[in-house]
């Protein structure tokens, strides 16, 4: 089917009490381990492409490959531009054809941040699409930007929300970018107080280091999209230096490859399964 938009899969998710994963993707191999799995599961899902990847794999072709896999799977498959930094990056991810899009102005101060979220609103609106914004900062190293972290407010939740006319909130309440390990704690009484702030979807980046039931418990409180990237890389570069050291003769890439894609689709598999979201679609 067409890309669906973020609010079209995330709104009842919220209201269900389960989460959407957004995956974030690098190029087809990731895309069709993502999307296919999905689709095996009947799930919503998001393929997340930051800017990096987009200089990686191409502004017009990556998306577009996602939207092929897209219109060939029968459950609505969202293209997130993940961590836009500029109003620039917000353009051509629109022109590009994304189904949502999100500016991450959190490392300005708050009246900053709020100004330059409100203009990637109306800019993605004006195109049919959400936006996702970010109040507090999600520590760790998301591409090349290293955040110490700060907790969001949620006492500034409503004035951010309604002074930026964002449709989905991506907050800090300790998820941390880039872990290697599952150890991550949640300060979930501060997810409760914003959770009572808003009624739109939230959003929990860092998704790769927080153990199982932390997600759950963060989901039944109103999270409604989960970020994992670096558990996608991680994975994908040890079972292909495994591969590499079990068959070096073998030199045809869809061979070497496709334990890679596998190991992916089972963690993918393996997160929809936690955040409830299997069979919703
Ligand atoms: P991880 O890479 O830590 O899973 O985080 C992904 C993310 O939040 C992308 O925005």
């Amino acid at each position: 089917m067409p890309l669906v938009s973020a609010t079209e899969v995330l709104k009842p998710a919220r209201a269900h009490r389960y989460a959407v994963g957004a995956f974030n993707c690098i190029n087809l191999e990731y895309v069709r381990a993502v999307v296919d799995t999905a689709e095996r599961l009947r799930s919503p899902v998001m393929v997340a492409v930051t800017t990096g990847a987009l200089s990686y794999a191409g502004w017009e072709a990556l998306p577009a490959a996602v939207r092929a896999v897209a219109e060939a799977a029968h459950v609505p498959v969202v293209l997130h531009l993940d961590h836009g930094q500029n109003l620039e990056d917000i353009r051509r991810a629109l022109e590009a054809g994304f189904s949502s899009v999100m500016i991450d102005a959190s490392h300005l101060p708050l009246e900053e941040n709020i100004a330059l979220t409100r203009q990637a609103a109306q800019m993605a609106h004006a195109a049919g699409v959400s936006l996702e914004g970010e109040l507090g900062q999600i520590g760790g190293k998301e591409e090349e930007i290293v955040s110490a972290g700060l907790m969001t407010d949620p006492e500034t939740v409503p004035y951010f929300v309604e002074a930026t006319g964002i449709d989905v909130l991506a907050a800090s309440f300790g998820s941390v970018h880039q872990k290697a390990t599952r150890d991550a704690q949640l300060d979930l009484p501060r997810l409760e107080k914003i959770a009572a702030a808003t009624p739109l979807p939230l959003v929990l980046h860092g998704g790769s280091g927080v153990p199982t039931e932390m997600l759950q418990a963060a989901t039944a409180r109103g999270v409604a999209k989960v970020n994992v990237g670096t558990e996608l890389q991680r994975t994908f570069a040890r079972v292909l230096r495994e591969t590499l050291k079990a068959q070096p003769e073998e030199w045809d890439m869809r061979k070497l490859l496709k334990p890679s894609i596998n190991a992916i689709a089972a963690v993918v598999e393996e997160r929809l399964g936690v955040l409830g979201s299997v069979g919703r679609a």
